[in-house]
C-alpha cells in the first residue's frame, strides 16, 4: 500500500494562483464570514491611533484588498508581501487604477466600523507597497503590526512548516508589536474552481494555541461560524487571532516537533 506524500509550500505553483476564480468564489460579494472577520480586525485598528503605526505587514496578501483597507487609517506604510506573480499583477493593477467596484461594499463596512478611515478606498490604500517575496524574506523586528489572513494553514500540508511560518510571522514584529490573523478552521487541501489541489493543513483552536501561546502574550482566539455561502472547502469555520510579541524576549525559540504535530504549549 502506498503512502501519500505530504505536500509542502514549495510543491505548489503559487505563480499560477487562480486569481479570477478565487475572487469569484470568495470576494466578489460580501459574505457573512467577511463581515465577521472585518468586525474583528477593525476593533484592533480602532485601538491604534490614526497614523500611529509606522510600518505594518500583510503577509501573503493575495488579491484580498480588505485587510489592506482596514490598515489604512492606522498605518503609515503597509507592506503587502506576496510571492505569486498572478497576485502581484492583480494587486498592482488595483493600486494603480483603483479597486474594482466589487470592493466597495467591503470598504463601506470597514469605514462604518472605523470612522478614522478616509472617504475613499483609493485613499485608504495609498500607504500600501506591493512587495514581491515570501515569508523567508521577513526581517525580524521590522513591523509595528503584522497581519496574516488564510496563509499559514492554506499553503502547506506540513505542520512543521506551518509552525515555522507562524514563528516567522510572530518575529516579523518588534518586541511588543501586535499580531492579527485569520485561519480556515480544519480545512484540508483544497481546490479553487476546477483547478489543482492546493496544500493545506487542518488546524483547530488547540493547534493555534500550541503554536502561538509559547511565542506570544495576550493571545485571544475568536471564531466565525462556517459560511455556507462559500464553496465547500471542507472547513468548519474561521479562527481569528490577536496577540502581541512579548516585549522582553521571553518566548521559546522556533521549534518544530519531529512528529509533525505543532509544538506543544510550553
Ligand atoms: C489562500 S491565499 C490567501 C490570500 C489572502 N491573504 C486572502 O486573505 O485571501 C494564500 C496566499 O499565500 C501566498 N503564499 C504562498 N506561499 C507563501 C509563502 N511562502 N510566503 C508568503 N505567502 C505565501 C499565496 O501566494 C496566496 O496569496
Amino acid at each position: 500500500m502506498g503512502t501519500t506524500r505530504v505536500r509542502g509550500n514549495g510543491d505548489a505553483d503559487w505563480d499560477a494562483w487562480p486569481v479570477v476564480d478565487y475572487l469569484a468564489e470568495n470576494y466578489r460579494r460580501l459574505h457573512p464570514c467577511d463581515i465577521g472577520v472585518i468586525r474583528h480586525h477593525s476593533a484592533v485598528y480602532r485601538d491604534c491611533a490614526p497614523g500611529s503605526l509606522a510600518r505594518t505587514l500583510e503577509l501573503g496578501a493575495g488579491p484580498n484588498l480588505y485587510p489592506l483597507m482596514l490598515a489604512g487609517a492606522a498605518s503609515r506604510r503597509i507592506d503587502a508581501l506576496e510571492p505569486s506573480a498572478a497576485n502581484l499583477r492583480y494587486l498592482r493593477r488595483q493600486l494603480d487604477r483603483g479597486p474594482d467596484d466589487s470592493w466597495q461594499p467591503f470598504y463601506a463596512l470597514c469605514r462604518s466600523l472605523d470612522p478614522a478611515l478616509p472617504g475613499s478606498s483609493t485613499e485608504a490604500l495609498r500607504p500600501v507597497r506591493v512587495v514581491p517575496g515570501t515569508v523567508d524574506d521577513l526581517v525580524p523586528g521590522t513591523y509595528d503590526l503584522a497581519s496574516m489572513n488564510f496563509v499559514a494553514e492554506s499553503v502547506t500540508e506540513d505542520f512543521d512548516e506551518f509552525t515555522l511560518l507562524c514563528d516567522a510571522f510572530v518575529h516579523a514584529v518588534r518586541p511588543g508589536g501586535r499580531l492579527l490573523a485569520s485561519f480556515m478552521e480544519r480545512m484540508p487541501s483544497y481546490r479553487i474552481g476546477a483547478g489543482p489541489v492546493w496544500p493545506a493543513c487542518p488546524v483547530d483552536e488547540a493547534a493555534l494555541r500550541a503554536v502561538f501561546a509559547p511565542r506570544t502574550t495576550g493571545l485571544r482566539i475568536a471564531r466565525v461560524a462556517k459560511d455556507r455561502t462559500l464553496p465547500e472547502y471542507g472547513d468548519t469555520g474561521i479562527l481569528l487571532l490577536t496577540a502581541k510579541r512579548p516585549a522582553t524576549g521571553t518566548e521559546t525559540p522556533a521549534t518544530a516537533t519531529p512528529t509533525g504535530a505543532p509544538a506543544p504549549q510550553g
